[in-house]
């Protein structure tokens, strides 16, 4: 059996938009794909909606970036023989502390989600999309008998996009999280990514509070990414996690205290 889990609730297709627009899509059953109104077309791969946009070589760093990505999903592909019990649990081990400590709230998105590990962490029926660019992010999960014994939800559908942090495909203010663990050193531009995070970080509306990154008075919609360190235990154990990654923990600018961004 070949298990192919992406799927797209209602409320998460009501949220999509076209990444670079951020206007609606047009679904073109017949022809599975989706059409953005000024033309531009976005297919239906294997049941995963692809609104990919870093697909070409035009600069150095989009070539560096390409060449990256391909070696990650290659790397990854070299796992699948492996598929050792003890590394996935060890995988969830690992960061058990860390959202014990900070739990995931709300409607999550996680961007590089990968395959949703995530959900290990979440409450039962918690709202979650995953968004990575690897498309074939779930091929071969069949062959991988421990892994779906670590992480039997990888088994079950789970809410997939296809695409990239730079150009992220939600309406804006449409997530209380935005999840983005060892995340940010993969990307083209983290700079950008921070902004969509930020842009569809949403909540109760009004209210900056204190202690996070905050939206200037008068200044609501601005394009700026005020983004600060949640706290330094939060950021020293990201950093002994993840080892090599840089970042652990932090909170975005926000419209509540429950809008935080996980990097
Ligand atoms: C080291 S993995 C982390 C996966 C997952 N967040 C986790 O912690 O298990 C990095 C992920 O970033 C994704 N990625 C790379 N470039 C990206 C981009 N421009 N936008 C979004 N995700 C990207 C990769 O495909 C990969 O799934």
């Amino acid at each position: 059996m070949v298990l192919n889990p992406a799927r797209l609730d209602s409320w998460a297709r009501e949220i999509i938009v076209d990444p670079l627009a951020k206007g609606p899509l047009i679904e073109d059953r017949s022809n599975n794909r989706y059409l953005s109104p000024y033309g531009r077309q976005y297919p239906i791969t294997n049941g995963v909606l692809d609104l990919r946009l870093l697909n070409n070589h035009t600069t150095p760093d989009q070539t560096r970036w390409s060449r990256g990505q391909s070696e990650y999903e290659e790397w990854s592909r070299s796992l699948i023989a492996g598929d050792h019990l003890k590394n996935y649990q060890s995988e969830i081990e690992q960061v058990r502390e860390v959202y014990a400590d900070m739990p995931v709230v709300g409607k999550c998105l996680d961007v590089g989600g990968h395959q949703g590990r995530l959900r290990q962490f979440l409450s039962a029926g918690q709202p979650y999309i995953s968004c990575d660019p690897f498309i074939d992010v779930f091929a071969d999960l069949e062959k991988q008998p421990n892994l779906l014994e670590a992480f039997p939800f990888l088994a079950e559908p789970v809410n997939f996009v296809c695409c990239d942090a730079e150009f992220l495909p939600f309406q804006s203010v449409a997530f209380d999280t935005v999840h983005m663990r060892s995340v940010i050193d993969h990307l083209l531009s983290p700079e950008l990514a921070l902004n969509e995070a930020y842009r569809v970080l949403g909540g109760g509306g009004g209210a900056n509070r204190g202690s996070m990154g905050q939206r200037e008075a008068g200044n609501a919609r601005s394009p700026r990414c005020e983004v600060s360190r949640q706290g330094d235990a939060g950021a020293g154990r990201g950093q002994a996690i993840r080892g090599s990654s840089c970042v652990a923990s932090y909170v975005c600018g926000t419209h509540s205290p429950h809008s935080r961004m996980r990097v």
